[in-house]
């Protein structure tokens, strides 16, 4: 059956060209690749086994379930869990070989009381500097190492922390999130705490506080060739590895004056051609982009007419030499042009996480 929907194209040979790009940037320090949310909608399976095949050792996804689709897929570098410890999931994450996320003086109460057996426990002890999100409060962070130091079986192979402002033009926050970061290595160092990894860059601290990297870097973003806003130097020549499309379906001649879509908030000045699309904002069409939005077909750009539904949107071809079947271009690049996730982030008040972590897992996923 031939499949008519909307397909991701997933350029892998791009992701690879982003990583080495990147990790000449950053003087060949190892790349924690972060592949969470299924690598930030690309496919987790299919970007760490190609990051996999040139050198990247170290991923992170959020949860115990993630890590187990990469193991299960046979991904064999170390794999970070950034989630709040699941006391339930500790038995799973080392049958799993996961390295677990304590961030908290009651997960170490939970390591502390867990029958690990044979087992020692790979941990990476995160301190909050300033996110308010997991991380022990960094003023805590003597307690929190020394509580640590007296659980045998664990093994703290990394310490770190994570940026909120670190891809924003004005980096005062950031830069005192690295320096009470500094100050808990400092604090460390005095307990005689070595661990193998520190990190606490996220692809804004990368471009932003180069200062900020430490022995390893944490990055998703620019690995999959988007910048983390427009205040970060953008002269690294890294390039969107997802281009996202969809067919024409159903072409009508519409009169002046006739409503598209629910609401009937778009109303057509004149009498024209309206192609129907099969992609919503279920497969990952931002659905405010109707408002200023446009799709391309060969060179041309073609506005989305009405409001974006769960499956299909509206475009005006005018007088387009388009026919059912043909493909037109959402976002990402083809032989006649680009439309940049960032530009349309831009428009809608968005970023481009949010809208390639949208992809939904109904558009065909093809690899090359
Ligand atoms: C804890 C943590 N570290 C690193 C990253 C990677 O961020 P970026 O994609 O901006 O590099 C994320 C992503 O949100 C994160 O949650």
């Amino acid at each position: 059956m031939n499949y008519i929907g909307s397909k991701v194209y997933i350029n892998l040979k791009q992701l690879v060209k982003n990583y080495h790009l990147l990790s000449n940037k950053v003087g060949n320090l190892p790349i924690m690749a972060t592949v969470k949310a299924n690598g930030y909608g690309h496919g987790a399976v299919e970007v760490s086994k190609a990051l996999e095949k040139e050198g990247v050792r170290y991923l992170a996804v959020f949860t115990i379930e993630e890590g187990i689709e990469l193991r299960e897929a046979g991904v064999q570098s170390d794999i970070l869990l950034y989630s709040k410890l699941n006391p339930h999931g500790i038995d799973s994450a080392i049958k799993h070989k996961l390295t677990l996320n304590i961030s908290s003086f009651d997960d170490l109460k939970i390591l502390e009381t867990y029958n690990t057996q044979e087992h020692t426990l790979k941990v990476h002890l995160k301190v909050d500097t300033g996110m308010t999100r997991l991380g022990v409060p960094h003023n805590q962070a003597e307690d929190f190492f020394k509580q640590a130091q007296d659980i045998n079986h664990i093994e703290i192979e990394g310490l770190y922390s994570h940026f909120a402002t670190a891809d924003e033009g004005d980096l005062t926050y950031a830069k005192s999130q690295l320096d009470k970061f500094n100050a808990v290595l400092t604090v460390a160092e005095k307990l005689s705490i070595k661990p193998l990894l520190i990190h606490c860059s996220n692809s804004g601290a990368i471009l932003n506080l180069p200062e900020s990297r430490f022995n390893i870097i944490r990055t998703g973003m620019l690995l999959y060739g988007g910048f983390p806003s427009d205040e970060v130097p953008q002269d690294l020549p890294i390039k969107p590895v997802m281009t996202f499309t969809a067919p024409v379906v159903e072409i009508r001649h519409v009169k002046a004056g006739t409503h598209i879509s629910y609401g009937g908030v778009y109303t057509t000045k004149e009498d024209t051609r309206i192609a129907v699309v099969q992609a919503g904002f279920a497969d990952g069409v931002p659905r405010p982009w109707y408002v200023d939005g446009f799709v391309k077909f060969k060179d041309q750009n073609l506005k989305i007419t009405g409001r974006i539904c769960m499956d299909q949107l509206m475009i005006d071809i005018g007088s387009a030499d388009i026919k059912y079947g043909d493909e037109v271009l959402i976002f990402g690049s083809n032989e006649h042009g680009t439309i940049l996730v960032n530009d349309i982030a831009q428009t809608i008040d968005s970023t481009s996480y949010v809208i390639v972590a949208a992809i939904g897992i109904r558009p065909k996923r093809i690899y090359s």
